[in-house]
């Protein structure tokens, strides 16, 4: 799916048959010729009741609530590493406030039964327009975290990106999800950058995502604050840090310790890294700071499956990176934990799809609402990016927490797409979106958009 094909807004000419599947059946037909719908085919979409909630998520109505429950959940140094940004957490309030700077333009009387959230992306189906985003060391939050989110994505039918500084082989969590992609981080020399993608390839991984926006290490001083390393270094206030949150110590980390010892960075290159708890080990950074387009020439040409570049805020850099070969490109400035202050991915999004008109594309930040997706997708996103929250999720309830945190941002962007009048994913475009403020006399065509001829003909 591309800008090309979202920019109309007509409703698909759904065959009588379609609309049949998509309704669940007719209702009676009345004496006036309505099909009155069958009981509860449109008050489904998205629709939640608490008998409807799973036991012990209650009070786990939004995302927004994982990261407030999380941060009861998680040692202090944890829920700073995954919760903070670099410097002022600029980049995370302008990544945040960009979705404000849009308002939903509903269209009513448009049949939305039906509507689903289902998408095509790289030419592959998913359930959801959105995927859980590379993390790394998720399984110091929750209990071999990664191959719960890789569980969960699999059951949804979403994409899941393993991280290159994961805790878990990747080939474990390829086997419980073979859809999964590998995000990598470029090793600093050739041989290891070949070993690495010869060991994705072997794993059976088809989707490699290269993190392009960390040239160095960024200035996350909460970090220092908090009391975070990577490698954690052993103290008195760290064990009192964990002692202190006895649910994560007996649930996560305890287990960990007992039945796989000492988590180690995993994903860095083809053979083990360093451990994640060590008093003098330094983690090596990687040498990105040499990396350059040949670079990314020579992975294209070393790597056989499909290339995404995760991390471009300037056009010319994604049309660069189209060029060099990229198949699909990730707009992103990494969840505001690389460089401070940098523009909101939903800001440069409109331009980038101007320069790429036909290319995937995917944006994350600061996502936590149907809404604020539908707006990326509007504006020219094919698939979402949804990270913290997930990583929350699989810290306080496992898998089943995830899958309800991807139940909770499904219903939500099927519940939007029906309310401004949509029923396919593909067919989002910019017509739905207008700046926030006063809107000047005649912006809005009341020509445009649907009229009666664009109905499907069986709704009556
Ligand atoms: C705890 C944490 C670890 C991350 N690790 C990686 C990583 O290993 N590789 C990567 O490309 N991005 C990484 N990111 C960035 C995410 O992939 C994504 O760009 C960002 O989190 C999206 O913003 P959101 O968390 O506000 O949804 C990480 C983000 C977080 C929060």
């Amino acid at each position: 799916m591309t800008q090309a094909s979202k920019t109309t807004q007509t409703p698909p000419a759904a065959s009588p048959a379609k609309a049949r599947v998509d309704e669940g059946g007719r209702g009676p037909a009345t004496a006036a010729g309505w099909t009155a719908p069958p009981a509860a085919a449109d008050g489904r979409i998205g629709r939640r009741t608490p008998d409807t909630i799973p036991r012990g998520f209650r009070n786990l109505l939004s995302l927004h609530d994982f990261e407030r429950a999380a941060r009861r959940h998680l040692p202090r140094p944890l829920y700073a590493y995954v919760s903070g940004g670099v410097e002022e957490g600029r980049s995370i309030r302008n990544a945040t406030d960009a979705y404000d700077d849009h308002v939903l333009l509903p269209r009513f009387c448009t049949p939305v039964a039906g509507a689903s959230a289902a998408t095509r992306v790289l030419d592959e189906d998913w359930q959801a327009p959105f995927a859980i985003a590379p993390m790394g060391i998720a399984a110091m939050m929750g209990y071999r975290a990664d191959l719960a989110l890789a569980g969960a994505a699999r059951e949804a039918g979403i994409p899941m990106v393993i991280s290159g500084s994961s805790l878990i082989p990747l080939e474990e969590i390829m086997q419980v999800y073979p859809r999964a992609w590998f995000q990598a981080y470029v090793p600093p020399d050739e041989p290891r950058l070949r070993a690495l993608l010869e060991r994705a390839r072997a794993a059976g991984v088809q989707t490699l995502v290269i993190t392009i926006d960390s040239p160095v290490g960024s200035n996350r001083e909460n970090n220092i604050r908090a009391g975070f390393s990577s490698p954690l270094r052993p103290s008195l206030r760290l064990a009192w840090d964990g002692i202190t949150r006895p649910r994560w110590l007996l649930q996560t980390f305890l287990p960990t310790l007992w039945r796989h010892g000492i988590p180690h960075f995993e994903n860095l290159y083809a053979e083990r890294g360093v451990p994640i708890i060590a008093r003098h080990v330094q983690r090596e950074f990687g040498g990105r700071a040499h990396f350059s387009w040949d670079h990314l020439a020579h992975i294209r040409r070393l790597w056989p499956g499909r290339l995404v570049v995760k991390g471009i805020l300037h056009p010319g850099d994604a049309r660069r990176a189209v060029a060099t070969g990229a198949d699909a490109i990730g707009v992103s400035n990494h969840g505001g934990r690389q460089l401070d202050g940098t523009v909101a991915p939903l800001h440069v999004l409109p331009h980038i799809r101007e320069a790429l008109p036909d290319t995937p594309i995917l944006l994350d930040g600061a996502i936590r609402r149907g809404t604020q997706a539908v707006k990326a997708l509007a504006l020219g996103a094919d698939l979402v990016l949804v990270g913290r929250p997930f990583n929350y999720a699989a810290a306080l309830g496992r898998q089943p927490g995830v899958d309800w945190a991807i139940s909770i941002l499904k219903g939500e962007i099927t519940r939007t797409l029906a309310q401004v009048g949509l029923r396919r994913i593909d067919e989002l475009s910019p017509d739905i979106l207008l700046p926030r403020g006063p809107i000047p006399p005649g912006a809005i065509p009341s020509d445009g958009g649907q009229d009666a001829s664009d109905q499907p003909a069986d709704h009556l």
